[in-house]
Protein backbone atom coordinates (compact mmCIF):
# COMPACT_ATOMS: atom_id res chain seq x y z
CA UNK A 1 0.00 0.00 0.00
CA UNK A 2 1.10 3.69 -0.39
CA UNK A 3 2.50 5.46 2.52
CA UNK A 4 -0.95 7.15 2.78
CA UNK A 5 -4.51 6.47 2.68
CA UNK A 6 -6.09 9.87 1.03
CA UNK A 7 -8.84 8.16 -1.05
CA UNK A 8 -10.05 4.88 -2.18
CA UNK A 9 -9.04 5.59 -6.13
CA UNK A 10 -5.17 4.96 -4.70
CA UNK A 11 -5.84 1.17 -3.26
CA UNK A 12 -5.88 -1.34 -6.18
CA UNK A 13 -8.76 -4.77 -5.49
CA UNK A 14 -5.75 -6.83 -3.88
CA UNK A 15 -4.88 -4.00 -1.32
CA UNK A 16 -8.25 -3.69 -0.23
CA UNK A 17 -9.02 -7.61 -0.05
CA UNK A 18 -6.21 -7.56 2.32
CA UNK A 19 -7.77 -4.97 4.02
CA UNK A 20 -10.91 -7.27 4.50
CA UNK A 21 -8.78 -10.17 5.20
CA UNK A 22 -7.25 -8.55 8.04
CA UNK A 23 -10.25 -6.74 9.28
CA UNK A 24 -11.59 -9.85 9.38
CA UNK A 25 -9.21 -11.94 11.43
CA UNK A 26 -8.67 -8.76 14.35
CA UNK A 27 -12.83 -8.98 14.89
CA UNK A 28 -12.66 -12.62 15.37
CA UNK A 29 -9.27 -12.52 17.53
CA UNK A 30 -11.88 -9.86 19.50
CA UNK A 31 -14.39 -11.91 19.72
CA UNK A 32 -12.62 -14.95 20.98
CA UNK A 33 -11.83 -12.35 24.34
CA UNK A 34 -8.06 -11.50 22.86
CA UNK A 35 -8.45 -7.98 23.38
CA UNK A 36 -5.02 -6.38 22.67
CA UNK A 37 -3.09 -7.82 19.87
CA UNK A 38 0.10 -5.82 20.28
CA UNK A 39 0.92 -5.22 16.12
CA UNK A 40 1.10 -1.27 17.32
CA UNK A 41 3.07 -1.62 20.55
CA UNK A 42 4.52 1.76 21.12
CA UNK A 43 3.04 3.64 18.36
CA UNK A 44 1.11 6.89 18.12
CA UNK A 45 -1.53 8.41 16.48
CA UNK A 46 -2.34 11.70 15.98
CA UNK A 47 -6.21 12.85 15.20
CA UNK A 48 -6.96 15.87 14.07
CA UNK A 49 -10.39 16.67 14.14
CA UNK A 50 -11.61 20.03 12.12
CA UNK A 51 -15.21 18.80 12.08
CA UNK A 52 -17.10 16.80 14.83
CA UNK A 53 -17.06 13.08 14.68
CA UNK A 54 -18.53 9.94 17.09
CA UNK A 55 -17.61 7.11 15.19
CA UNK A 56 -14.46 7.84 13.39
CA UNK A 57 -12.88 9.26 16.35
CA UNK A 58 -13.67 6.56 18.80
CA UNK A 59 -13.66 3.65 16.46
CA UNK A 60 -9.59 5.17 15.48
CA UNK A 61 -8.72 5.92 19.22
CA UNK A 62 -10.41 2.35 20.46
CA UNK A 63 -8.79 0.66 17.48
CA UNK A 64 -4.69 2.34 18.56
CA UNK A 65 -5.47 0.92 21.92
CA UNK A 66 -6.78 -2.79 20.98
CA UNK A 67 -3.15 -2.62 18.57
CA UNK A 68 -0.95 -1.82 21.67
CA UNK A 69 -0.05 1.70 21.02
CA UNK A 70 -2.16 5.24 22.05
CA UNK A 71 -3.99 7.85 19.48
CA UNK A 72 -3.76 12.08 20.83
CA UNK A 73 -7.14 14.07 19.94
CA UNK A 74 -6.03 16.86 18.68
CA UNK A 75 -8.46 19.87 17.10
CA UNK A 76 -8.07 23.14 15.63
CA UNK A 77 -8.74 24.94 18.97
CA UNK A 78 -5.90 23.53 20.87
CA UNK A 79 -2.94 23.59 17.72
CA UNK A 80 -1.19 26.71 16.88
CA UNK A 81 -3.26 25.95 13.38
CA UNK A 82 -5.97 28.24 14.94
CA UNK A 83 -3.46 31.21 14.93
CA UNK A 84 -2.13 30.94 11.77
CA UNK A 85 0.71 28.21 11.62
CA UNK A 86 0.69 26.55 7.69
CA UNK A 87 -0.49 22.70 7.17
CA UNK A 88 3.17 22.03 5.91
CA UNK A 89 5.03 23.72 8.81
CA UNK A 90 2.40 22.29 11.20
CA UNK A 91 2.71 18.13 9.45
CA UNK A 92 6.58 18.46 9.32
CA UNK A 93 6.66 19.25 13.06
CA UNK A 94 3.83 16.51 14.08
CA UNK A 95 5.38 14.30 11.78
CA UNK A 96 8.82 14.12 13.65
CA UNK A 97 6.29 13.07 17.14
CA UNK A 98 4.00 11.27 15.94
CA UNK A 99 3.55 6.96 13.73
CA UNK A 100 0.49 8.38 11.77
CA UNK A 101 -2.10 11.21 11.70
CA UNK A 102 -5.33 10.93 10.98
CA UNK A 103 -6.81 14.26 9.56
CA UNK A 104 -11.01 15.26 9.64
CA UNK A 105 -11.31 18.54 7.25
CA UNK A 106 -13.53 20.06 4.95
CA UNK A 107 -10.91 20.68 2.30
CA UNK A 108 -9.43 17.34 0.35
CA UNK A 109 -6.20 19.22 -0.56
CA UNK A 110 -5.73 19.99 2.65
CA UNK A 111 -5.38 16.45 3.76
CA UNK A 112 -3.36 16.22 0.58
CA UNK A 113 -1.07 18.82 1.62
CA UNK A 114 -0.61 17.11 5.12
CA UNK A 115 0.38 14.08 3.38
CA UNK A 116 3.19 15.87 1.13
CA UNK A 117 4.54 17.64 3.91
CA UNK A 118 4.67 14.29 6.57
CA UNK A 119 7.01 11.57 6.66
CA UNK A 120 4.08 9.23 8.18
CA UNK A 121 1.27 7.72 7.17
CA UNK A 122 -1.75 10.23 6.46
CA UNK A 123 -5.16 8.78 6.60
CA UNK A 124 -8.30 10.99 5.59
CA UNK A 125 -11.17 10.83 8.32
CA UNK A 126 -13.35 12.30 5.69
CA UNK A 127 -13.43 15.54 3.92
CA UNK A 128 -16.11 17.09 1.81
CA UNK A 129 -14.79 15.24 -1.11
CA UNK A 130 -14.30 11.85 0.41
CA UNK A 131 -14.73 9.34 3.24
CA UNK A 132 -12.45 6.01 2.44
CA UNK A 133 -12.33 4.67 6.13
CA UNK A 134 -16.33 5.11 6.20
CA UNK A 135 -16.89 3.41 2.47
CA UNK A 136 -13.92 0.64 2.84
CA UNK A 137 -15.98 -0.37 6.10
CA UNK A 138 -18.86 -0.73 4.46
CA UNK A 139 -18.19 -2.85 1.61
CA UNK A 140 -16.29 -5.09 4.02
CA UNK A 141 -19.78 -5.56 5.98
CA UNK A 142 -21.20 -6.43 2.26
CA UNK A 143 -17.79 -8.42 1.95
CA UNK A 144 -18.99 -10.84 4.56
CA UNK A 145 -22.31 -11.29 3.51
CA UNK A 146 -22.31 -11.26 -0.09
CA UNK A 147 -20.20 -11.95 -3.10
CA UNK A 148 -19.75 -8.57 -4.35
CA UNK A 149 -19.25 -8.86 -7.91
CA UNK A 150 -22.64 -10.27 -8.12
CA UNK A 151 -24.40 -7.31 -6.23
CA UNK A 152 -26.23 -4.31 -6.83
CA UNK A 153 -26.19 -1.06 -4.81
CA UNK A 154 -28.26 1.70 -4.83
CA UNK A 155 -26.97 4.93 -3.32
CA UNK A 156 -29.65 7.45 -3.69
CA UNK A 157 -29.52 11.13 -2.01
CA UNK A 158 -26.86 13.80 -1.96
CA UNK A 159 -24.08 13.52 -4.41
CA UNK A 160 -21.37 14.06 -1.46
CA UNK A 161 -17.98 12.69 -0.05
CA UNK A 162 -19.98 9.34 0.87
CA UNK A 163 -21.03 8.72 -2.64
CA UNK A 164 -18.23 9.70 -4.02
CA UNK A 165 -15.93 6.94 -2.05
CA UNK A 166 -18.62 4.52 -2.81
CA UNK A 167 -18.37 5.06 -6.46
CA UNK A 168 -14.19 4.40 -6.30
CA UNK A 169 -15.06 1.14 -3.89
CA UNK A 170 -17.18 -0.22 -6.40
CA UNK A 171 -15.08 0.75 -9.31
CA UNK A 172 -12.18 -1.06 -7.91
CA UNK A 173 -13.88 -3.93 -6.49
CA UNK A 174 -16.48 -4.79 -9.37
CA UNK A 175 -19.38 -3.91 -7.86
CA UNK A 176 -22.63 -2.68 -9.65
CA UNK A 177 -23.56 0.69 -8.23
CA UNK A 178 -26.54 2.78 -9.25
CA UNK A 179 -26.04 6.69 -7.93
CA UNK A 180 -29.78 7.97 -7.72
CA UNK A 181 -29.83 11.68 -6.90
CA UNK A 182 -31.60 14.75 -7.86
CA UNK A 183 -30.31 16.72 -10.75
CA UNK A 184 -29.07 19.55 -8.47
CA UNK A 185 -26.86 17.44 -6.65
CA UNK A 186 -25.18 14.76 -8.52
CA UNK A 187 -21.83 13.02 -8.22
CA UNK A 188 -18.43 15.68 -9.32
CA UNK A 189 -17.97 15.16 -12.92
CA UNK A 190 -14.28 14.91 -11.49
CA UNK A 191 -14.83 11.73 -9.60
CA UNK A 192 -16.99 9.66 -12.28
CA UNK A 193 -14.30 10.95 -15.09
CA UNK A 194 -11.94 8.86 -12.70
CA UNK A 195 -14.24 5.75 -13.19
CA UNK A 196 -12.66 2.71 -15.03
CA UNK A 197 -15.27 -0.04 -15.48
CA UNK A 198 -18.34 2.92 -16.76
CA UNK A 199 -21.13 0.36 -17.47
CA UNK A 200 -21.28 -0.74 -13.67
CA UNK A 201 -22.04 2.23 -12.74
CA UNK A 202 -24.97 3.98 -13.68
CA UNK A 203 -26.50 7.62 -12.84
CA UNK A 204 -30.42 8.22 -12.14
CA UNK A 205 -32.26 11.26 -10.86
CA UNK A 206 -35.79 8.43 -10.78
CA UNK A 207 -36.26 7.68 -7.39
CA UNK A 208 -37.96 4.81 -8.20
CA UNK A 209 -35.06 2.98 -9.88
CA UNK A 210 -34.41 0.46 -6.93
CA UNK A 211 -36.12 -2.34 -8.04
CA UNK A 212 -33.44 -4.34 -8.81
CA UNK A 213 -30.76 -3.62 -5.92
CA UNK A 214 -29.64 -6.05 -3.37
CA UNK A 215 -28.35 -2.97 -1.12
CA UNK A 216 -29.69 0.69 -0.77
CA UNK A 217 -27.62 3.08 0.71
CA UNK A 218 -28.39 6.64 1.65
CA UNK A 219 -26.62 9.47 3.90
CA UNK A 220 -27.64 13.08 5.32
CA UNK A 221 -29.14 15.14 2.97
CA UNK A 222 -26.98 17.91 4.50
CA UNK A 223 -23.36 17.10 4.75
CA UNK A 224 -20.78 18.88 7.73
CA UNK A 225 -20.49 22.57 5.94
CA UNK A 226 -23.78 22.75 4.29
CA UNK A 227 -26.31 23.89 7.43
CA UNK A 228 -27.22 26.89 5.59
CA UNK A 229 -29.04 25.53 3.06
CA UNK A 230 -31.13 23.24 5.02
CA UNK A 231 -34.43 24.53 4.27
CA UNK A 232 -33.43 24.18 0.28
CA UNK A 233 -32.32 21.16 0.20
CA UNK A 234 -34.53 19.55 2.54
CA UNK A 235 -37.19 20.92 -0.60
CA UNK A 236 -35.04 19.45 -3.29
CA UNK A 237 -34.30 15.54 -1.91
CA UNK A 238 -37.79 15.21 -0.24
CA UNK A 239 -38.89 12.63 -2.87
CA UNK A 240 -35.66 10.11 -2.42
CA UNK A 241 -36.46 9.36 1.09
CA UNK A 242 -35.67 5.88 2.31
CA UNK A 243 -39.24 4.93 3.39
CA UNK A 244 -41.67 2.15 3.53
CA UNK A 245 -43.24 3.38 0.47
CA UNK A 246 -40.24 3.56 -1.66
CA UNK A 247 -39.35 -0.12 -0.71
CA UNK A 248 -42.41 -1.52 -1.72
CA UNK A 249 -40.65 -1.52 -5.27
CA UNK A 250 -37.62 -2.99 -3.95
CA UNK A 251 -36.44 -7.29 -3.67
CA UNK A 252 -37.11 -9.01 -0.43
CA UNK A 253 -33.72 -9.88 0.52
CA UNK A 254 -32.84 -6.54 0.31
CA UNK A 255 -30.23 -4.86 2.97
CA UNK A 256 -30.56 -1.17 3.82
CA UNK A 257 -27.21 0.84 4.69
CA UNK A 258 -26.23 4.69 6.08
CA UNK A 259 -23.04 5.70 7.82
CA UNK A 260 -24.54 7.58 10.14
CA UNK A 261 -25.22 9.82 11.85
CA UNK A 262 -28.98 9.74 10.46
CA UNK A 263 -31.30 12.38 10.47
CA UNK A 264 -34.45 10.24 11.14
CA UNK A 265 -37.31 11.57 9.29
CA UNK A 266 -35.31 13.22 6.68
CA UNK A 267 -33.30 10.94 4.54
CA UNK A 268 -34.39 7.78 6.07
CA UNK A 269 -37.34 6.90 8.53
CA UNK A 270 -37.50 4.72 11.70
CA UNK A 271 -39.58 1.73 10.26
CA UNK A 272 -36.47 1.34 7.67
CA UNK A 273 -33.77 2.42 10.24
CA UNK A 274 -35.13 -0.19 12.34
CA UNK A 275 -35.95 -2.41 10.20
CA UNK A 276 -34.63 -6.44 10.19
CA UNK A 277 -33.06 -5.59 6.68
CA UNK A 278 -30.88 -2.53 7.92
CA UNK A 279 -27.66 -2.98 8.55
CA UNK A 280 -26.90 0.51 9.85
CA UNK A 281 -25.37 -0.61 13.46
CA UNK A 282 -23.69 -3.95 11.91
CA UNK A 283 -21.71 -1.03 9.50
CA UNK A 284 -20.66 0.90 13.07
CA UNK A 285 -19.56 -1.83 14.39
CA UNK A 286 -17.17 -3.23 11.73
CA UNK A 287 -15.62 0.41 11.10
CA UNK A 288 -13.63 -0.52 14.57
CA UNK A 289 -12.18 -3.62 12.84
CA UNK A 290 -11.33 -2.88 9.32
CA UNK A 291 -9.67 1.52 10.94
CA UNK A 292 -7.70 -1.55 12.73
CA UNK A 293 -6.89 -3.37 9.51
CA UNK A 294 -5.72 -0.04 7.94
CA UNK A 295 -3.84 1.08 11.06
CA UNK A 296 -2.01 -2.23 11.58
CA UNK A 297 -1.47 -2.16 7.35
CA UNK A 298 0.09 1.49 7.21
CA UNK A 299 1.76 2.14 10.82
CA UNK A 300 3.37 -1.19 11.34
N1 LIG B 1 -19.92 7.80 9.83
C1 LIG B 1 -19.05 8.62 10.46
O1 LIG B 1 -17.97 8.95 9.96
O2 LIG B 1 -19.49 9.02 11.67
P1 LIG B 1 -18.84 10.16 12.57
O3 LIG B 1 -19.08 11.46 11.87
O4 LIG B 1 -19.58 10.06 13.86
O5 LIG B 1 -17.38 9.89 12.72
N1 LIG C 1 -21.78 13.16 4.31
C1 LIG C 1 -21.67 13.29 5.74
C2 LIG C 1 -21.01 12.09 6.31
C3 LIG C 1 -20.91 12.08 7.81
C4 LIG C 1 -20.20 10.88 8.35
C5 LIG C 1 -20.93 14.56 6.09
O1 LIG C 1 -19.94 14.89 5.43
O2 LIG C 1 -21.34 15.24 7.03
Amino acid sequence: MKKDLLCIADLSEEEILKLFTLAKSLKERRKRGEKIVPLLFGKVLGMLFRKPSTRTRISFEVGMFELGGRAIFLTDQNLQISRGETISDTAKVLSSYLDGILIRTSKQEEVEEFAKYSEIPIINGLSDTYHPCQVLSDYFTLWEKRELKKIKVTYIGDGNNVCHSLISGADKLGVRLSVVTPKEYPPKKEILARVRNKKRITLSHNPCDIRDSDVIYTDTWISMGAEKEKEKRIAVFKDYQLNKKLLKKAKKELLVMHCLPAHRGEEITDEVMDAPFSIVFEQAVNRLHLQKAILATLLK
